[in-house]
């Protein structure tokens, strides 16, 4: 078709007659032709679902700042994964709170056997084996300075952490997590914790690096929710700048190399222009993630009534997917699973 830049005659009488022959909204004309024209789906398989963990029996602890979301017993964590399987979403990223008398400057109960994220851990694989279980790599739950590595003279030693980080992903290994989730942004931890599952019989256990995690305000709510706020300064010496986009792919470049097996962008609404940048620099699975902020934000213009809740959560999902994401750690998995069914 000759495009002549006016697809319509203005006619002697004034009126206009179109006569263009691109239309493009006969692609949109019926939901069965939609549903044909669609580029990009949402499934249950692509959605993961976040969980905080905490001593107890019988415990249930709402989290304010994100309606809906609580932290649990292990032994209502194990009822909740049950329901989870049920509803089809495929895996949980499991988060620890730790009370303070078990938080240190070096984050030693984080390899502790009998600590609450380790016994979660067995017992969820125990009872829900064909649920994937990812676990967090980082120091922050357990460290009394709320920082993912350790602390000296108020920097964040680098090494030093990484030694220890890669310590936390055996042990997580050995209690049965299927994948082991560094989002403490240490530089060499991923080479670092490859070589330490490996070293320890632990090959078949993936990596999910959090691999352009940004210094993000939109971690407050979960920050709440795990009592892990920084007890001094702040992240911005380990998780990357919010201006940045080629530093993301460098992080990759490295990641990939280090044996990563799924590389994460986070946080993830503000960020699909990197999600978008990863997909077309990697052949790996991409995850990314939803997190509290966003979430909140999401939960409190629904609650308003100044958004429409269900519909915004199922499109801010498909724009992740849209822009590359094959895995979504959502804290509306469940929601959108429901959605979606229905
Ligand atoms: C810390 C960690 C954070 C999140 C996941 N792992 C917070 C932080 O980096 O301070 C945030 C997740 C969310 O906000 O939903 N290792």
């Amino acid at each position: 078709m000759q495009d002549s830049g006016r697809p319509y005659l203005l006619m002697p009488s004034g009126s206009y007659r179109l006569t263009m022959q691109q239309r493009p909204r006969r692609n949109r004309s019926t939901a069965a032709i939609r549903a044909m024209a669609r580029e990009t789906d949402l499934g249950v398989h692509n959605l993961i679902l976040p969980l905080f963990v905490q001593e107890g029996e019988g415990e249930s602890t709402p989290i304010a700042s994100m309606p809906g979301q609580a932290r649990l017993s292990i032994d209502l964590m194990v009822k909740h994964c049950e329901a989870v399987a049920e509803a089809g979403v495929p895996g949980i990223a499991l988060f620890p709170a730790l009370p303070d008398d078990q938080k240190d400057t070096h984050g030693t109960h984080s390899t502790d056997p009998s600590n609450v994220n380790l016994r979660a851990v067995r017992a969820i694989k125990a009872a829900v084996p064909e649920l994937l279980v990812i676990t967090d790599v980082a120091l922050d739950p357990y460290s009394s300075d709320g920082h993912d590595g350790v602390v000296v003279d108020g920097n964040i030693v680098n090494d030093e952490s990484v030694e220890i980080l890669a310590a936390m992903a055996v042990a997580q290994a050995e209690a049965g997590t299927d994948v082991v989730a560094p989002s403490d942004m240490m530089d060499g931890r991923i080479g670092a914790i490859r070589d330490a599952l490996d070293a320890a019989g632990h090959e078949h256990v993936l990596i999910n690096s959090y691999c352009a995690k940004y210094a993000s305000a939109f971690y407050g709510p979960f920050r709440e929710a795990l009592d892990s706020e920084p007890r001094g300064g702040d992240k911005k010496t380990y998780q990357m700048d919010p201006a940045n986009r080629r530093e993301a792919l460098r992080e990759l470049r490295l990641d990939e190399l280090e044996g990563a097996d799924w590389v994460m962008v986070k946080p993830g609404m503000p960020y699909l222009d990197v999600i978008r940048d990863f997909r077309d620099n990697t052949t790996l699975p991409v995850t990314a993630y939803q997190v509290s902020g966003e979430f909140a934000m999401l939960k409190a213009a629904g609650a308003n009534g100044w958004i429409d809740y269900d519909a915004c959560l199922l499109e801010s999902l498909t724009s992740f997917r849209r822009a590359g994401a094959d895995l979504i750690f959502t804290y509306a998995a469940l929601e959108a699973a429901a959605l979606l069914q229905g």
